[in-house]
C-alpha cells in the first residue's frame, strides 16, 4: 500500500474511490462538501437515508459514477470533538471496506478532519500507519497465499496547498516507521523452527546491507571470551547456537555518544528445566519480540535518515531442556562478575539482557534501553495496553512516557525503589534470578537494574504489548513507534 500526497481540486479528481470523512450532525468537511456539489447532492441524499451508523468507522459506499467512481462515507463518531481513537477508527474502518472493493486506488479526505489537540500532520502519519497496520498479513507460510492482491495498492492524501512539502516528509517518515512496524511483526511472527538466533542475524545481515550499516556477530566463543556466563547458560540447553547481535547505525558525527537498544532475543522460550505449561506455549515464539522492535526500529531511522548514532543490541538464544541445560541452583558468573544463582530457568531473559547490558558500557552510550517480553507478572499488571516503564532516571522517563503517548503506542511507569531488591536475594550468591511472585515485574527491573550503574538506563517490559492472542494472534510491531518517536525528538532536540 502506497501512500503519497496531493493538493487537488477533489470535485475533478477521477479515482476509483473517495474516501469521504462524516463528522457529527452529518455534516461533511470542505471537500467532502465540495465532492457533494460535484455529484449533485448524492452524498447527502445517502447520508439522509440514515444508512450509515453513528459510531466511528462505520463506511457506507455511494456510487457517484463520474468523475469519483465511488466515495465511501466513513463516520468519526457522534461527538463534535473528534477524539484520537475515533479518528484511528475511522482510518481502519475505511481501509479495511476499501480494501473490499475493486478499486486499486482510493483518494482520502481523512486529512481534513481537526482533531482535538493535533495537528494536519498527526491526521497524515495516523493514516498511513493505521492504514499500514490494517492492510497487514503474515502469509509467507501458507502454501496458498490468498488471491486477491492487497488493496487499495494507492492511497493519496488530500492535503492544503500550502503544506505539502512539510506533508511529503511526515508521510515519508510515517512509511518510515509502518516499514520498521512490519518487519517487527514478521520476524515476531516467524515460527521458531525458522526463526532461530541464526536466522535474526541473518535478518541483522540483511538490514547492514540495504542501508550500509556496520554489524558485528559474536559467536559463542567470544563470548565466552567476554566471560558471559549468563547468557551461555541459558544457551546451554539448546542444540541452536547463540548470538549477540551489535548493528551500528551512525545518523550523526562518530564522537557522539550513542543511543543502545538493547532488545531481548529468546527465539522460543520452552522455560528450560523449570518447563513451562502445555497450554499456549507456541506463542512463546514471540519471545524475541524485544529484538525484532529494536530491528524494526533501526530499519526506521535508517530509512529516514536520521540525525543520531544508534546502537542494536541483541542477545540471542533459545531456552529448552535437554541434558546439558541449567538447573534450578546453578550458580553462574555474569560478564559483570557479580554472580546469580538460578532457582527459575524461566527466568532466562534477565540473564541473557544482564551480560548485554554489561557489554554496553564499551559504547559509553547517551542512553540504553532495553526492551524485552520479560514477565507475565507485567501483563497482569497493565495489561494489553501499555508496555512496563521502569528507570531510575527522571528525565529518561518522562521522554519515553511523552514518546509513547505522542505515537499512541503508550507506556506507564513503574516503581523501582530499593525495597525491592531485598526480594532478589541470595544465601550462596550476589543475588537470585527471581524475587517470588509478589512484584514480579518491579522485581525483574531490579534485576537488570544491577548491571546498569555505568549510564542513563531504562527498562520497557512489552510483555502485554508485543503481541495478541486468540483470533487475532500474532505480533504487534510494538513499540517500534515508541521507540522511532523518542530518537526522533533526541535527534531533534541534537
Ligand atoms: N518470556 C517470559 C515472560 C512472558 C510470559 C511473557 C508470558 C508473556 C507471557 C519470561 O521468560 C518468563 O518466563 N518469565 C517468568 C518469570 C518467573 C519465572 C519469575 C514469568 O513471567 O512467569
Ligand atoms: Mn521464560
Ligand atoms: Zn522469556
Amino acid at each position: 500500500m502506497q501512500f503519497s500526497t496531493k493538493a487537488l481540486s477533489i470535485e475533478k479528481v477521477r479515482t476509483g474511490c473517495v474516501i469521504v470523512p462524516v463528522l457529527a450532525g452529518r455534516e461533511f468537511t470542505a471537500g467532502g462538501a465540495l465532492l457533494d456539489t460535484a455529484h449533485g447532492g448524492a452524498l447527502k441524499a445517502a447520508l439522509k437515508s440514515g444508512d450509515l451508523e453513528e459510531k466511528a468507522g462505520a463506511t457506507l459506499l455511494v456510487r457517484t459514477d463520474k468523475p469519483a467512481k465511488r466515495a465511501l462515507l466513513v463516520s468519526l463518531g457522534e461527538r463534535r470533538e473528534v477524539s484520537e481513537k475515533s479518528f484511528r477508527d475511522a482510518v481502519a474502518g475505511a481501509i479495511q471496506a476499501a480494501g473490499a472493493l475493486a478499486s486499486d486506488d482510493a483518494v482520502s479526505l481523512l486529512g481534513e478532519v481537526a482533531v482535538a489537540g493535533r495537528d494536519e500532520s498527526w491526521t497524515l502519519a495516523t493514516q498511513v500507519l493505521v492504514g499500514r497496520a490494517q492492510a497487514y498479513r503474515f502469509e509467507r507460510l501458507k502454501s496458498k497465499p490468498s488471491e486477491r492482491a492487497l488493496r487499495p495498492t494507492r492511497v493519496v492524501l488530500c492535503v492544503a496547498k500550502a503544506h505539502t512539502t512539510r506533508s511529503h516528509t511526515t508521510v515519508q517518515r510515517a512509511v518510515a516507521i509502518a516499514n520498521g512496524v512490519d518487519l517487527a511483526r514478521d520476524l515476531g511472527n516467524l515460527p521458531g523452527n525458522v526463526c532461530t538466533p541464526t536466522y535474526l542475524a541473518h535478518s541483522a545481515g540483511e538490514l547492514a546491507t540495504e542501508f550500509n550499516l556496520r554489524l558485528q556477530v559474536l559467536e559463542e566463543k567470544q563470548m565466552a571470551a567476554l566471560r558471559m556466563g549468563a547468557l551461555l547458560s541459558v544457551s546451554k540447553g539448546s542444540e541452536q547456537p547463540p548470538k549477540l547481535i551489535v548493528l551500528h547505525y551512525q545518523g550523526a558525527a562518530a564522537g557522539k555518544a550513542p543511543v543502545v537498544l538493547a532488545g531481548k532475543g529468546v527465539t522460543f522460550d520452552s522455560g528450560g528445566i523449570s518447563i513451562k505449561p502445555a497450554a499456549e506455549m507456541d506463542e512463546m515464539k514471540f519471545d524475541m519480540c524485544g529484538a525484532a522492535s529494536v530491528l524494526g526500529t533501526i530499519r526506521a531511522i535508517a530509512e529516514m535518515k536520521l540525525k543520531i548514532n544508534v546502537i542494536g543490541l541483541i542477545p540471542t538464544c533459545e531456552n529448552l531442556p535437554s541434558g546439558r541445560a541449567s538447573k534450578p541452583g546453578d550458580i553462574v558468573t555474569t560478564m559483570s562478575g557479580q554472580t546469580v544463582e538460578i532457582l527459575n530457568t524461566d527466568a532466562e531473559g534477565r540473564l541473557i539482557l544482564c551480560d548485554a547490558l554489561t557489554y554496553a558500557e564499551r559504547f559509553k552510550p547517551a542512553a540504553v534501553i532495553d526492551i524485552a517480553t520479560l514477565t507475565g507478572a507485567c501483563v497482569i499488571a497493565l495489561g494489553h495496553h501499555r508496555s512496563g516503564l521502569f528507570s531510575p532516571n527522571d528525565a529518561l522517563a518522562t521522554e519515553l512516557l511523552e514518546a509513547g503517548r505522542e505515537s499512541a503506542d503508550p507506556c506507564w511507569r513503574m516503581p523501582l525503589d530499593d525495597p525491592y531488591q531485598e526480594q532478589i536475594k541470595s544465601p550462596f550468591a550476589d543475588m537470585a534470578n527471581v524475587g517470588g511472585r509478589a512484584g514480579g515485574a518491579v522485581t525483574a527491573a531490579c534485576f537488570l537494574q544491577r548491571f546498569t550503574k555505568a549510564y542513563d538506563w531504562a527498562h520497557l517490559d512489552i510483555a502485554g504489548t508485543a503481541w495478541k492472542s486468540g483470533k487475532d494472534k500474532g505480533a504487534t510491531g510494538r513499540p517500534v513507534p515508541l521507540l522511532a518517536s523518542f530518537l526522533i525528538s533526541r535527534a531533534t532536540r541534537g
